[in-house]
């Protein structure tokens, strides 16, 4: 797996810094000092990407939360352009009058947090936030904002610490910069 590899991008003790750091500052904005107990969370989760960020991150978190996890598919296989986010099955938990924090991985065309974030808006939940490891500045919509973010990076396919490419690579615990010739040649997908 290190073969496939070009670069790392954000060593491990990095990321475990900064979503310490991501951590502190959801506390600050959802429960300050001894607010604990008065806030309770809800956190929508996407899958694959977020899972090990997740489960940081929540362990850092003090206040009480509820956890879903949500499936969007918006890669076709071995491919690394989005070609439009698409939820696999139905949000369940009850988010009306709730705080809501979506979680994911990366924020890149925007397509994956506008589609679970438009359809958690249609149950009027107390209010909405976005929280994403990394985000693709060059790329990111205005239409999408994310209000917590661990690192802005230039427009790399990244790997690792929950990452994927064609469902590999995911537990890397550093995030790196994969070979380029593993997606840019080959048969399948349009690997642009
Ligand atoms: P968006 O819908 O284009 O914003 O893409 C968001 C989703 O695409 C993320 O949840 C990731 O799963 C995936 N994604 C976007 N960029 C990358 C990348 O550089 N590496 C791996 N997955 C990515
Ligand atoms: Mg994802």
């Amino acid at each position: 797996m290190q073969r496939d590899i070009d670069r790392i991008l954000i060593p491990s003790r990095q990321i475990a810094e900064r979503v310490g750091e991501l951590a502190a500052e959801l506390a600050d904005k959802y429960a300050p000092a001894g607010a604990e107990r008065s806030c309770e969370l809800t956190i929508v989760a996407i899958l694959s990407g977020s899972l090990i960020f997740l489960a940081d991150l929540i362990r850092r978190l003090p206040m009480r939360m509820r956890i879903a996890l949500v499936t969007v598919s918006s890669y076709p296989a071995a491919s690394t352009k989005s070609r439009g986010a698409r939820l696999l099955e139905q949000i369940t938990v009850d988010v009306a009058g709730r705080d809501v924090l979506i979680v994911d991985d990366i924020l890149d065309t925007g397509g994956t947090l506008r589609a679970v974030r438009a359809e958690l808006a249609r149950r009027q939940p107390r209010s909405i936030r976005t929280c994403v490891l990394l985000r693709k500045p060059g790329k990111a919509p205005p239409d999408v904002p994310a209000d917590f973010v661990g690192f802005d990076i230039d427009n790399y396919f990244v790997v690792g610490y929950g990452l994927d490419f064609d469902g590999l690579y995911r537990n890397l615990p550093d995030i790196a910069v994969l070979r380029p010739e593993l997606y840019t040649s080959g048969p399948g997908g349009d690997r642009a």
